[in-house]
Order: C-alpha cells, then structure tokens, then sequence
C-alpha cells in the first residue's frame, strides 16, 4: 500500500527528507522524466481518482485527485527551493497544483489581432529585435533546429499589460523565419502555458503557431528543439536539464554561481507575517549549471523590458541521440 502524500511533519524530518533529496540530485537522479510526466498526464486524462509515482527518496506515494482541477501544472523549482520550509511539498518535484484552465480574460479576437499588429510593428523596429537576429544568424546555422517549444509566454491581452506577451510571441515568429532562412526549411512552433484561452488558440493557429497542452511541451522537446522561456512559473529550467536536451535554449540568464540566499519574513495586506521564498519559479540547480557548460552563449540585451535578462544557449558539440542514442542528463 502505498503512503499519503506527505504534507507536513516536523522539523526533524523534513530537514533528514531534504538532506536524502539533495543527496540523491547530487548523485545525479533524476527529477523529471519523460515516464513520470505521462504518467501524471495519462492520470488526470483518464479520471482516475489516484495515482501512485516514486517520491524523490525513492518510496511509492499516492496523489489524489482534487475534484476542482481541469488542468495541471508541474510546480516548485525544487532544488534551489529545497529547505525545511518546504513542508508543503517535501517530497516529489512534481507537485500536481490545480488551477483553472485559461487566463480568466475574455477579449475579442479582433483586439488581440490589433494590439498584436501592434506590438509586433513596434517589436519589428525596435534595437532589441535587431540584437536577436544578429545573435541568432551568428549563432544558429551549425544546428539542425525542427522546432521551437516555448514555455509561459502568457494569455495574449488588450490594454494595461499586454505588451510583454504579445512582444514574446512576435520573437518566436522571428526565431522561425530567421531559422527558416538559415536551413532552408520550415520550422514547427509550439507554446505551452495553461492560461491560453480559446480566442488564444484562435488567434495563435492564424499565426502559425500550435499550443501544447502542459506537459507536452516538455514531453515533446528533443534535440533538433529550440527552447524559448521568459519568467515562466514553472521551472523549465530543470525539466529540461533532466530531460532531453535541445538544440538550443533562449531563456532566462542561468547563474553561473551558486549564491546563498535566505527565506525572509514579510507581512502581507492581510495583516498576517508569511515566509517568503527568496527563490523564483525557474529557478538554477547545479544540474542547470552543468548543462549550459555545454552550450555557447551570448547574451541578448533588452533595453525595452519586454523580455528581461534573456541568454542565447546553443550547443557545443554534436549530441549522442544524433549518434542515435537518447541524450539526457549525463552525471
Ligand atoms: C510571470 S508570468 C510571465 C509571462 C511572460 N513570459 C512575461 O515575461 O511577462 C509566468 C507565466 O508562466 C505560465 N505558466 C505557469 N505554469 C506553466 C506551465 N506548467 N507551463 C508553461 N507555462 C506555465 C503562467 O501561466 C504565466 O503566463
């Protein structure tokens, strides 16, 4: 029979969990894979009530289904979020956390058209755009790139804080013709990111580019992929250390330094005192690290703000699935 989902425990044993967890990821177990990732798939497709998966120290757990979820995402960048603090998710990197599906805005098709035309004008005349198309055409034509998978680039919306999303989503367009005009060949886009909504997928399919739901994007990336992620909330970041990986990756500047840093207390509008992570949802591992050691990379210089501190990663060397063997994770 196998054990609840551990949620709590005392102090004692949740810092003996984390040290177990921290010890197995430095001997290089994996966190996320491709096995798991169908599994918690397949279990919220079929609507079964629970399923059982491997906890990070190894012993069986069962997640049970919650009646209110329609849609699920991985969560919690466990490595650099792993502290005695985690009492709420100690045990598996892949949390199953519920939410709804969609971002909750309903526009109409017609003004998301127009703010992209928007966006995507200013996007086309801007010094940034012009910084990433040098990058790319310096840095992209020794690699057989398919297909560009990008993670969390956001609900498309009109009016106050729409720019970032609609700015993004003009990049991948950019990333697909300059790679087109490179290889002479088409390239296949895909986003992932569960608050697209149906007038999202409307106007995204126009463009050319075809949503996944999550975990597919992770699921379908391989070695001839370009990765694309910009402050997304899930940690991409270590998925894709652990799984397969791609061609090329344009995402959040990787530290390449471990830093120390310390959970802070904050009192927040409703008067309560909580602890606050000092870790983002993306955050670096050492498995990340050692990944983009791999990799060449140039920095891409935002002044705009649409995209914050982004680098360019592409790979190095010929990988082995290119051999035919599976690439992965090699510790
Ligand atoms: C902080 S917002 C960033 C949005 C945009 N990229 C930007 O820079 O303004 C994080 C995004 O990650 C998305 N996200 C959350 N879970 C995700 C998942 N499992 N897969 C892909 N995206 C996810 C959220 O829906 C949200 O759009």
């Amino acid at each position: 029979m196998a054990k609840q989902y551990y949620n709590g425990g005392s102090v004692t044993e949740c810092l003996q969990r984390t040290e177990t967890i921290s010890k197995s990821y430095a001997a290089g177990t994996p966190l996320y894979f491709k096995a798991q990732l169908l599994q918690l798939d397949d279990f919220l497709k079929t609507g079964s009530e629970s399923v059982t998966i491997v906890g990070l120290d190894g012993e069986e757990f069962e997640i049970t289904r919650d009646s209110r979820n329609d849609v699920w995402q991985c969560r919690d960048g466990f490595v650099r979020r792993i502290s005695v603090e985690n009492f709420y998710s100690p045990r598996s990197a892949l949390g199953i956390s519920y939410t709804s599906n969609g971002s909750g805005f309903d526009y109409p098709l017609a003004g998301i058209q127009a703010e992209y035309a928007t966006y995507q004008s200013n996007w086309l005349k801007s010094t940034p755009y012009q910084a990433l198309q040098k990058i790319l055409n310096s840095s992209l034509a020794k690699l057989d790139i398919t297909n560009i998978i990008a993670f969390g680039l956001g609900s498309l919306r009109v009016g106050e804080h729409a720019s970032r999303s609609h700015t993004q989503h003009a990049a991948v367009l950019t990333m697909a013709s300059t790679i087109e005009k490179l290889m002479g060949r088409k390239v296949d886009c895909y986003v992932q990111d569960p608050s697209y909504n149906t007038v999202d997928a409307e106007f995204l399919n126009s463009k050319g580019i075809t949503i996944l739901e999550d975990p597919h994007g992770f699921l379908n990336t391989n070695s001839n992929t370009l990765v694309f992620s910009v402050c997304p909330n899930v940690p991409v970041k270590q998925i894709i250390a652990d799984m397969t990986w791609p061609a090329a990756m344009i995402w959040d500047t990787v530290d390449t330094t471990e830093e120390q840093r310390e959970w802070r207390t904050e009192v927040f509008d409703d008067g309560e005192a909580y602890r606050v992570s000092p870790y983002g949802t993306d955050p670096d591992s050492s498995r990340v690290r050692e990944m983009v050691q791999h990799y060449d990379h140039l920095t891409f210089v935002d002044k705009d703000e649409q995209f914050t501190c982004l680098t360019v990663y592409t790979r190095k060397l010929p990988m082995l699935s290119e051999t035919g063997i599976e690439m992965s994770v090699k510790l």
